[in-house]
């Protein structure tokens, strides 16, 4: 077979900027050790997130062209409505400013006090939207999901054994509904069977519980059912995704991902009352429901962007660019995340800097060092981010859409393998100043070796 390449050419660039290992020190610490808090022309490549950082195609540029800004009954909502409506099946489509709004209203409406939320793996706003409204953010994922040495095909699952444990004894009257998040983010980017969906809708639905799926990576672990789960190899990638939501109930959608799109997101649902609801609270938050939030332009963006996503050349080259990258520094014996994920590689930070115990923090540790070494922004999942919620110290890798080339990525690999080879001189951190929720956005880090 010959060598994957990137399905598009190049029309339009953008410079990044070379640091000295002196002045990135120097901002470093201006940024009080959390790389959120550095600024983005500081950073030579930006891994810090696949969220909203996507290059947007010609097509998607020239839709946006044709957006209309009129405050209700856009045409471009109607549109986007088609699209996602075509794509997910669902009764109800509301647009949202960014996931977070959409979980936001979800959770303001079914959470609160006593609830409990069953999920794979909630992500840090998922979790957080859950928490603020009161209730319960509890996580099922399968034990082979919480060993970043096990290579499996779907370590995204969620136990379905565990979950049938976990309605008995919390009784159905407190799970407003059950969730899995596509791919499991928080877990390593690791994707979740057809089977497993299926499975998890079932026993959901024999109790009543209505079933969600956190669709952010919709497109990327229909890619992986496609190529490891059988049955599926002669499907098209879009035909899979609809059977993904064909099981769920609704979804919540954060377009920056698998939207191909700067910002956006979008709350499904089949429930007439419910949705009523959200639209009530939409109007009161986010804006009328034929924008929610949202430019006419950008729902032009998500509407092209969502197909482009399931482009299986798209698709090819960006799984293959990601593996590309985990592969090469796992053949060195760096520890990451087995397999490679979709959008990421995350590196186990606990293996990779043993001498750190979790409370110093080892994937801050990690991730600072990468861009003291090469300018390389990444971000810390784990203590900072979960507290003792953190199953696993990672830092992970995102890979934004269509925006590095090969040369990028092999960049990338050069300054991993440095930081490898003097891993054991890099030390710990400790917590100066952090925020009552979210804390890793915001925090403020000093280094435990006295470094200053
Ligand atoms: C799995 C998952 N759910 C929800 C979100 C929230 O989306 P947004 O950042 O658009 O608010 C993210 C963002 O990274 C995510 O990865």
């Amino acid at each position: 077979m010959k060598t994957i390449i990137e399905p598009f050419r190049i029309k339009s660039v953008e410079p990044i900027k070379f640091t000295t290992a002196a002045q990135r020190a120097k901002v470093l610490k201006r940024a009080h050790y959390d790389p959120f808090l550095l600024r983005a022309e500081d950073v030579l490549i930006d891994l810090l997130t696949d969220s909203g950082t996507s290059a947007m195609s010609a097509a998607q540029w020239a839709g946006i062209m044709e957006g209309d800004e009129s405050y209700a009954g856009a045409k471009s909502f109607f549109r986007f409505e088609k699209i996602v409506k075509e794509l997910t099946g669902f009764k109800h489509v509301i647009p949202v400013h960014q996931g977070r709004g959409a979980e936001k209203i979800l959770f303001t409406l079914v959470g609160g006090k006593g609830r409990r939320i069953p999920n794979n793996t909630h992500f840090d706003t998922t979790r957080a939207n859950v928490e603020y409204s009161g209730a319960e953010a509890v996580e099922l994922l399968n034990v082979q999901g919480k060993d970043p040495q096990v290579v499996a095909d779907f370590k995204g699952n969620l136990d379905l054994a565990a979950l049938e444990v976990f309605i008995r004894k919390t009784g159905v009257k407190n799970i407003p509904l059950g969730m899995i998040t596509v791919t499991n983010n928080a877990g390593g980017g690791q994707p979740v069977s057809m089977a497993n969906i299926r499975a998890t809708s079932a026993l959901l639905r024999k109790h009543r519980i209505p079933f969600f799926i956190d669709a952010c990576r919709f497109a990327e672990n229909a890619w992986f059912i496609k190529w490891r789960e059988q049955g599926y190899a002669n499907r098209s990638v879009k035909s899979i995704a609809r059977e993904m939501f064909s099981y769920a109930d609704g979804c919540t959608m954060s377009a920056k991902k698998d939207g191909l799109a700067n910002i956006g997101g979008f709350l499904c649902t089949n429930d007439d009352s419910i949705a009523q609801q959200e639209k009530d609270l939409l109007i009161l938050t986010e804006g009328f429901p034929t924008y929610g939030g949202l430019a006419g332009r950008d729902l032009e963006a998500i509407a092209v962007g969502l197909n482009a996503a399931l482009e299986e050349d798209y698709l090819r080259y960006r799984i293959a660019s990601t593996a590309f990258l985990g592969n090469h520094i796992a053949a060195e014996g760096v520890p990451i995340v087995q397999p490679p994920g979709g959008h990421a590689i995350y590196l186990d930070a606990r293996a990779f800097l043993p001498h750190i115990c979790a409370s110093q923090f080892p994937g801050v540790a990690l991730a600072n060092e990468l861009y003291l070494e090469g300018g390389i922004r990444s971000v810390e999942i784990g203590t900072l981010m979960f507290g003792e919620h953190a199953q696993m110290d990672l830092v992970r890798l995102a890979i934004p859409r269509r925006v590095y080339t090969q040369s990028h990525i092999e960049y990338v690999v050069e300054v991993i393998l440095d930081v490898w080879r003097r891993r054991n001189a890099i030390s710990g951190y400790q917590l100066v100043q952090q925020a009552a929720f979210l804390r890793h956005f915001t925090a403020r880090l000093a280094p435990r070796s006295g470094r200053t």
